[in-house]
């Protein structure tokens, strides 16, 4: 994962996932991906073990913790489980770091598979399921994207392919004079990178549902709504978390997208779904179970260690 300074106790999934294991009497470990090491064909991390804790403090607020150990040497396979929860840029260092932990992957569980964290872009993924999408165009020309916008009716989005918490997604409006320099900023000037144009889906003012899943069932939900003079929903752009139901369509949706997620061994998984339509399956390192389990009353991520616990075995 990232330095455990970046972690921001009171909303990250990964913290939660760390105070569920101990909960749970086990001893979690961290490592950045460029710990990792390789030694004659073995495949090793230097790894600190690390405390969370959460207590209750004063007026019912609750005091989140942390704290490194010793860092040391350890084989990758003596682990039970390891958890890939390394936020997005997908570069070099990450495929690389998915081939590393893919040596391993017969001897340890690995969450996501190393595989299928290489093979799923989180933007292009959806398109295995283009029936639960809106409509969208993913090109690497400008000219492509103007006749697609005219052909869906003026409005869209367009976003880079690599993109996470709302970097880069822009409204895209045919008569905008500003149409073609932000289609510039996402694809190159001639064209040089590919983007995704998507339909504006009107349902966006009303919020993001974010679903969470293990093993292709539905863990729980919650509503990003925009904040009023933003277009995006994340929550790093200001969006606001609510409670929300997963509908009986989503759940046909989810039923459909479950045998492709087991087969690439996209374990815990988060759906972005506006208005019923599925725009984004994050694998790196989804969020939203600390705000789904305020809501609901559920601790969600003990039930993820639950089946991680089983699935160990
Ligand atoms: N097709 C769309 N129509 C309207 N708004 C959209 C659409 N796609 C994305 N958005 C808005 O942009 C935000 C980020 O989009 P998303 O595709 O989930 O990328 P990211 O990886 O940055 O989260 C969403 O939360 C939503 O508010
Ligand atoms: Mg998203």
């Amino acid at each position: 994962m990232d330095p455990m300074t970046t972690v921001a106790t009171a909303k990250d999934t990964t913290f939660a996932f760390m105070l569920a294991a101990a909960a749970r009497g086990h001893q979690c470990f961290h490592a950045l991906p460029l710990d990792l090491d390789v030694n004659q064909g073995q495949l090793e991390v230097r790894t600190a073990p690390v405390e969370v804790w959460r207590r209750p403090a004063r007026e019912g607020a609750m005091d989140d913790g942390w704290k490194l150990g010793e860092p040391a040497r350890a084989r990758v396979a003596d682990f039970d489980a390891v958890m890939i929860r390394k936020d997005p840029p997908f570069d070099a260092a990450y495929a690389y770091m998915t081939q590393l932990l893919e040596t391993v992957r017969d001897e340890t569980l690995i969450v996501n598979d190393p595989r299928g964290l290489r093979d799923a872009n989180e933007k292009l993924y959806a398109l295995h399921f283009t029936r639960w999408m809106p409509r969208t165009l993913v090109t690497a020309s400008p000219r492509r994207v103007r006749e697609f916008v005219e052909e869906i009716g003026g409005r869209a989005v367009i976003k880079p392919l690599d993109g996470m918490a709302g970097a880069g997604v822009f409204l895209l409006n045919a008569d905008d004079r500003n149409f073609n320099a932000i289609v510039e900023t996402t694809i190159g000037e001639h064209g040089s990178r590919f983007g995704m144009v998507q339909e504006f889906l009107p349902a966006a003012r009303v919020g993001d549902k974010r679903i969470l899943l293990i093993d292709g069932e539905p863990l729980g939900a919650i509503l990003r709504v925009p904040a009023d003079h933003e277009a995006r929903a994340n929550l790093h752009t200001g969006g606001t978390a609510a409670k929300v139901e997963i509908t009986a369509d989503e759940r046909r949706m989810i039923a459909e997208l479950a045998p492709r997620l087991r087969a690439d061994g996209l374990w815990f998984v988060g759906l972005d779904v506006i208005g019923g339509k599925l725009t984004e399956v994050n694998v790196t390192s989804p969020t939203g179970i600390q705000q789904m389990a305020r809501f609901d009353g559920v601790d969600y991520a003990a039930r993820v260690m639950e089946w991680v616990e089983r699935r160990a075995k």
